[in-house]
């Protein structure tokens, strides 16, 4: 049996993340809410609704929650559609409202990281082509400037964009998210203007507030070649390399290339004081040599790690520490992980979550180790809410609360008392897994045979 206490850096940073359109309830005139009206674009019809009624106030009682669990930071997104419902139309009591949001966090000892953009679009901004429109970077960054402005509260950490690949990806090539488009040229250029997006934003707090700290968050997918891996390789990089890496490469050259789709954007170079990973899991990454121009994921076959719900991967925690090095070697920046969690829906005791959380964490403190400057961690998060597409699905809840929808009473899980005695430790301590993950604890941490009884031979 070992004993170990891995502590983490002072002043290491614990928290959850939240986003606005899954947390706050109250239909806002943006894309998502239109995009919730239709049959068959959510899981069994589910509309946000009144989310976790943030909204309404109750994000006092959660943040009494997250610092009864010792979190000295949150995550959480401004939303733009309430603050510019109409083009132009800048609604100061939205604004104030946040201003209330961020006393809030203050007050209990927890520095705020605001998100600008988190998925979703004012229908204004929508209607007029969404991020197809070039205009609407410059849109975006006359909103930022007015949040800046108008916003009276100090903040030093800004999160410019949340995922923008994955919004690109989820609405323009799948069609999960709104506007449901299929076409990979449009694809492109939504990741293109994002990115732009992210520039305009950056310089836009630089100028009003110089010592602000701006990044974004960027989801890495763990990718690995299917078996044999010498074949697959190929499809396994071009994957990587697009879905991980083109974003990031163009911040620190200028250039964005995508595959057959490249362009200068000078502007984009140097826009980063840190970087964000969301992690979630990894993906097998293939293609058949019968149809070698078509690279494909296959979800179905985990390798060491769990299956996880159809539009995740496989649920394999360790692979946070290749993302940490890659984005922490490429960018020579501090990291802080934006996002990390997993579904798991049983309430209380949510299992799977306690491992997921300690095999995680062990990864993120290795990373330390190796020098690499992870400065704080975000549990996604911190109470079940509105998934996108999954809606409220009992299978993609990834709260250290549950939630009643019907009731809005809170129900803690064995998850959270796990990460609470983390973060008021500042570490992750053998005792926590005996205590959270008793049959876990041989398999992660095995042991070494030690010899101690040793019969010398007789003297001669
Ligand atoms: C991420 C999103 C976040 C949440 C988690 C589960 O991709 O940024 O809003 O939905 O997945």
């Amino acid at each position: 049996m070992v004993d170990f206490t891995l502590t983490f850096p002072p002043g290491f940073l614990w928290g959850a993340a939240t986003a606005a359109h899954q947390v706050e309830g109250g239909s806002p005139p943006n894309n998502w809410t239109a995009w919730e009206q239709t049959l068959g674009h959510i899981y069994r019809e589910h509309v946000a609704g009144q989310a976790c009624d943030w909204w309404g106030g109750r994000y006092i009682e959660d943040f009494d929650r997250a610092v009864a669990m010792h979190h000295n930071a949150h995550r959480f997104s401004v939303e733009w559609s309430r603050i510019e419902p109409e083009r132009g139309q800048f609604d100061l009591p939205a604004i104030a409202h946040y201003a209330d949001v961020l006393r809030a966090l203050r007050e209990r000892g927890m520095e705020p990281v605001i998100t600008l953009h988190h998925f979703t679009n004012p229908l204004w901004v929508e209607e007029m082509g969404g991020w197809l429109n070039e205009e609407t970077v410059r849109r975006f960054a006359r909103f930022v400037q007015v949040v800046m402005e108008e916003l009276d509260q100090p903040v030093t950490m800004w999160c410019t964009i949340n995922e923008p690949l994955v919004y690109a990806t989820n609405g323009y090539l799948v069609g999960r998210f709104p506007p449901g488009d299929k076409n990979l040229r449009n694809t492109f250029l939504v990741i293109e203007n994002l990115l732009r997006g992210h520039a305009a934003a950056y310089h836009t707090i630089k100028d009003i507030q110089p010592d602000a700290q701006v990044g974004l968050a960027k989801a890495q997918i763990n990718f690995t070649p299917m078996r044999p891996s010498w074949l697959h390789q190929p499809a396994r990089n071009l994957l990587r390399q697009t879905i991980n890496r083109a974003f990031i490469d163009a911040i620190i050259t200028g250039e964005l290339r995508l595959p057959m789709h490249k362009v200068e954007l000078p502007e984009a170079r140097d826009t980063l004081d840190w970087i964000g990973l969301n992690y979630y899991y990894r993906l097998q990454a293939g293609f058949n040599p019968l149809k070698p121009q078509q690279v494909f994921i296959d979800r179905r076959r985990p390798r060491e790690g769990i299956l996880g719900p159809e539009s995740v991967g496989e649920i394999w925690p360790e692979g946070i520490f290749d993302e940490i090095k890659w984005l922490c070697q490429r960018t020579d920046k501090p990291l802080y992980v934006t996002e990390n969690g997993v579904p798991d829906g049983d309430l209380p005791d949510d299992t799977l979550r306690q491992v997921h959380l300690i095999r995680s964490l062990r990864r993120v403190w290795d990373s330390v180790n190796y020098n690499f400057p992870v400065k704080g961690y975000f549990y996604w998060t911190l109470v079940d809410n509105f998934e996108w597409a999954e809606g409220y699905d009992p299978a993609f809840r990834f709260g250290l609360y549950g939630c009643d929808l019907e009731t809005q009473v809170r129900t803690k899980k064995r998850s959270a008392d796990l990460y609470g005695a983390i973060c008021a430790a500042n570490a992750l301590t053998s005792d926590m897994v005996h205590e959270f993950a008793p049959d876990a604890f041989d398999g992660l941490f095995p042991g070494v045979d030690v010899q101690t009884d040793v019969t010398l031979p007789p003297r001669p």
